[in-house]
Parts: C-alpha cells; sequence; structure tokens
C-alpha cells in the first residue's frame, strides 16, 4: 500500500467558532492554508513548528470570518496578513474572487482563479476544488485526496455537522445549495472524512457517511422538501 504523504490538521481560531486548515505534504514539507483568519501568526506558526512551510492559502468563501475584513466595526485579521508575512498564492473560486479582493483588502494580482473541478497538488497530495454555490456563489468545497489514506472533505460553510451553510444572506441561494448538497457532496463516498468550517456541533468533525444518515439537509429528496428545511 502506499504510504500516506497527507498532513491535515484542524484549527479552531477566532471569536465565531471557525476553523483554519492546514493541508500539506509529509514528503516535500509545504502545505497550504484554508480559510486564515482571526490570528494568521498563531496559524502559520503551528506549520512552522511542526517544520512546515505554508506556501499557499485556499478560500472556501469570501466572508469575513474565514479571510478576514470589516464586520460590524471589528476588524478581523485574514488574507491580508498572511500576504504581508509571505507572497503566495491565493486560490479563489472565478465567482469569488471579486468579492475576496474587495472583503480582505487583496489585490487582484494575488488571486489564483480556478473553475469546479480544478486540482491544487502538493507532493503527492491533492486537493480538487468543488464548486458548491449556495451559502455564496463562488463557495468552494476542498476534497483531499491522499492515495495512501482516506480522503477528507473541507466544507467551509456548505455542509456542517448535522445542518448546512445559511442561505438567506446577499449572494446565497438556496437552490444552488440543495444542488451542492445532494447533487455533488451527498455522492462522495461514505468513508469520506469531514471538517466543516464552523464548529456548530459537538464533535468537531464527522464522515459523510454519517451525516448522510443524520443530517437532514443531506437526508432531503426534493427540492420542495429543502426549501421547507431552510425556511425559504
Ligand atoms: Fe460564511
Amino acid at each position: 500500500m502506499t504510504p500516506s504523504d497527507l498532513y491535515f490538521r484542524q484549527l479552531a481560531v477566532g471569536e465565531m467558532a471557525n476553523f483554519a486548515y492546514l493541508i500539506g505534504s509529509v514528503s516535500t514539507r509545504e502545505a497550504l492554508v484554508v480559510d486564515p483568519a482571526w490570528n494568521v501568526d498563531a496559524i502559520v506558526d503551528a506549520a512552522e513548528a511542526d517544520g512546515m512551510r505554508v506556501t499557499g492559502a485556499l478560500v472556501t468563501h469570501y466572508h469575513q470570518d474565514h479571510i478576514g475584513g470589516s464586520l460590524f466595526g471589528h476588524r478581523i485579521e485574514g488574507l491580508s496578513r498572511l500576504l504581508e508575512r509571505a507572497a503566495i498564492p491565493v486560490h479563489v473560486h472565478r465567482d469569488e474572487a471579486e468579492g475576496v479582493a474587495k472583503v480582505a483588502g487583496v489585490s487582484a494580482g494575488d488571486l489564483v482563479i480556478h473553475e469546479g473541478g480544478d486540482v491544487v497538488s502538493i507532493g503527492g497530495v491533492r486537493v480538487r476544488l468543488l464548486h458548491t454555490p449556495g451559502h455564496t456563489p463562488g463557495s468552494q468545497c476542498f476534497l483531499v485526496e491522499d492515495a495512501g489514506g482516506l480522503d477528507h472533505l473541507v466544507s467551509g460553510d456548505t455542509l456542517f455537522l448535522g445542518s448546512c451553510g445559511r442561505v438567506d444572506l446577499p449572494g446565497s441561494d438556496p437552490e444552488a445549495m440543495y444542488r451542492s448538497l445532494t447533487g455533488t457532496l451527498k455522492k462522495l463516498p461514505d468513508e469520506t472524512l469531514l471538517f466543516p468550517g464552523h464548529l456548530y456541533s459537538s464533535e468537531p468533525h464527522s464522515t459523510l457517511g454519517e451525516q448522510k444518515r443524520r443530517n437532514p439537509f443531506l437526508r432531503v429528496t426534493t427540492l420542495e422538501q429543502f426549501l421547507g428545511f431552510v425556511g425559504v
């Protein structure tokens, strides 16, 4: 069996129960940071303490608690602090690029624009970018494919343990969320490990199989049922 090359860490950050993630390669000692916000130095320091170098960032979506920015008059640290520390590429979905630049205060030239299905490789680890609109137009989930172990899904604010992301915000689209959940995420294998963008449950992670059995927002079978659940 191929030995696993995956380095993976879930880090609780900030005052809104967010999770940032580090996804890297044990062999190359390089890592990508997912949704660097709140205390960027602590996230990068955690990687460096493990002997890893942060070489890129992945953005699930443009909300301030995931990438930094101004929220209700409060300044949340994020991408701009990361880029002060190191000039590294920031991977975003095409439909989210404008929002990311504006909200986080970074320039368009810092962003690498992606379509759904693109792959960002790091050592022997492949990160497949899944376009999962609904919470925001360019929301993306990251399917971490490790040849020597189980796949990990980093789901941002699209799928939580027992629930899904809000669809009543500006830019939200409940019908798109239904399609992202049932047409994209529900098709992933049951053994896929699930890592959400917030700690909104007693456990910090789950599996897709567990969520397919227990999460009402994945169990729905019709759009009407889903719209009833989310109350729109
Ligand atoms: Fe969000």
